[in-house]
């Protein structure tokens, strides 16, 4: 099993790169069927979602041209199933995506129901109230999340609320439905502007993307297009609190700072200097960390996904902090892991209670899912001594070639595999 080995202690200092954004790949290549001609993506994220996500496309019949890690070049016109089902699209919750996509398509989908990372209950009714206000049938059986319309219609749909996945897939299917759609209390995140850009650029009629009403006008047919995703906003603020923890000097490149402004305004407030170009942003911290209060919202509030790294850095902040988490009411399942590494967080229900320590300490912890392991990993570059993170697998679903990348910004981490090469990291090291 991989595993990331840590030696703390070293500034970061440098460039990187950020690649395109994981959860809006996502939606755009489930999207990218809705046409027989063909589409070309690019700017995507070589990770491990994406690819189980292209695999399953593959599999209905689709074509699938890899040009290179980050293009394809996908044809929807060789489908010939609307099932979707096999043991690894079970374990990823974007597999939702390809309900609205072949929904809306071809009026049909079986699609296995979504798993993803474990941060408490993810129901998917606001997808079912849309895909049913617009006609379907829905039907959750054996597993598989059955959906056919005999006519897919345009109507009115209240979301109760704000979901990325339900507004992202209701728009997928009201692309291609007869009349008009409007979604209200719709999520705003840059990844919903991201999708329906994408279906325009297709030839749909999407506008309001961005705002909390959505309206879409269905068309017959897609086109083909060529779309390059935007960067990704959870992977530039993970770099971005890497150097607020290790402190250094580090221009995070190929990122939009709108996307960014509340995670950019958490780190002036503990005490960082941000400076914004056109597409960089460059972060500079002496390590010194104040306290703060932070809750999480849907866009444009403080991201759920950079909620446990923001955790990380208030816990060698100088006094008490609070996080909240009102997304979703598991997210806290890192704190005992940061716990051994030293960290004094109490959880009360959806808030977590942070004392500051002055350094964490070298431990062996778990990653719990993709964005708890990112953030162990910062709390492994700041700490004294020598960190393993195990169950890297949660990270790899989502951040691209992580540990070159913090290398090349001189942090000395590894990926590794048996306990020889660990062993051998931690001679090479000390
Ligand atoms: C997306 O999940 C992302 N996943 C998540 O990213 C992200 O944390 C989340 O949006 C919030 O930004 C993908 O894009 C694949 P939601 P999603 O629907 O769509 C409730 C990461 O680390 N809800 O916006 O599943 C739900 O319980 C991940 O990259 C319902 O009640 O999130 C939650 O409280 C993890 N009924 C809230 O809405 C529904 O039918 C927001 O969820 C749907 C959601």
């Amino acid at each position: 099993m991989e595993q990331y080995v840590i030696k703390g202690g070293s500034p970061l200092y440098g460039e990187v790169v950020i690649g395109g954004a994981k959860n809006a790949a996502l939606a755009i290549l489930a999207a990218a069927i809705m046409t027989d001609e063909t589409v070309t993506i690019d700017n995507l994220p070589n990770v491990r979602d994406i690819n189980v996500l292209l695999h399953a496309i593959e599999e209905i019949g689709a074509h699938v041209e890899r040009v290179n890690p980050h293009k394809v070049k996908i044809n929807g016109s060789f489908i010939q199933d609307v099932i979707v089902d096999n043991e690894f699209i079970r374990k990823i919750r974007a597999s939702y995506y390809l309900i609205g996509a072949l929904l809306g398509k071809y009026k049909r989908a079986e699609v296995a129901l979504p798993g993803g990372c474990d941060i408490g209950s993810r129901p998917i009714d606001l997808h079912m109230k849309g895909f049913r206000a617009m006609g379907a049938t829905v039907d959750i059986s054996h597993g598989l999340f059955k959906v056919s319309a005999e006519q897919l219609k345009g109507t009115h749909i209240y979301l109760d609320k704000v979901s990325v996945g339900a507004t992202i897939n209701i728009m997928m299917a009201a692309a291609m439905a007869e009349g008009k759609t409007v979604i209200e209390n719709a999520a705003k995140e840059p990844h919903v502007v991201d999708v329906a850009n994408f279906l325009n650029s297709m030839g749909a009629n999407i506008r309001g993307a961005g705002t909390d009403v959505i309206r879409i006008v269905g068309v017959e047919k897609l086109h083909k297009t060529e779309y390059s995703i935007i960067p990704d906003q959870i992977e530039a603020g993970t770099f971005m609190f890497a150097v607020a923890a290790t402190g250094g000097d580090v221009l995070v490149k190929n990122v939009i700072p709108k996307h960014l402004e509340a995670t950019t305004a958490k780190l002036i407030e503990v005490g960082c200097q941000v400076e914004e170009f056109d597409d960089a942003v460059r972060v500079v911290s002496n390590g010194k960390l104040q306290h703060t209060q932070v809750t999480t919202l849907p866009y444009p509030g403080f991201p759920t996904d950079m909620q446990p790294q923001m955790a990380v850095l208030l816990g060698i902040a100088s006094g008490t902090s609070t996080v909240t988490e009102s997304i979703f009411e598991n997210r806290f399942k890192y704190v005992d892991e940061l716990t051994r590494m030293g960290a004094e967080i109490k959880v009360e229900s959806n808030i977590a209670i942070i004392t500051g320590v002055p350094k964490y300490t070298g431990a062996r912890v778990n990653a719990p899912d993709l964005r708890a392991g990112a953030a162990l990993v910062i709390a492994g570059l700041a700490a004294d001594g020598i960190t393993v993170v195990d169950d890297i697998y949660y990270v790899e679903r989502g951040y691209e070639a992580l540990e070159e990348k913090l290398t090349s910004l001189g942090a000395k981490i590894e990926k590794v595999d048996n306990e020889k090469d660990l062993q051998k990291f931690v001679l090479k090291v000390s």
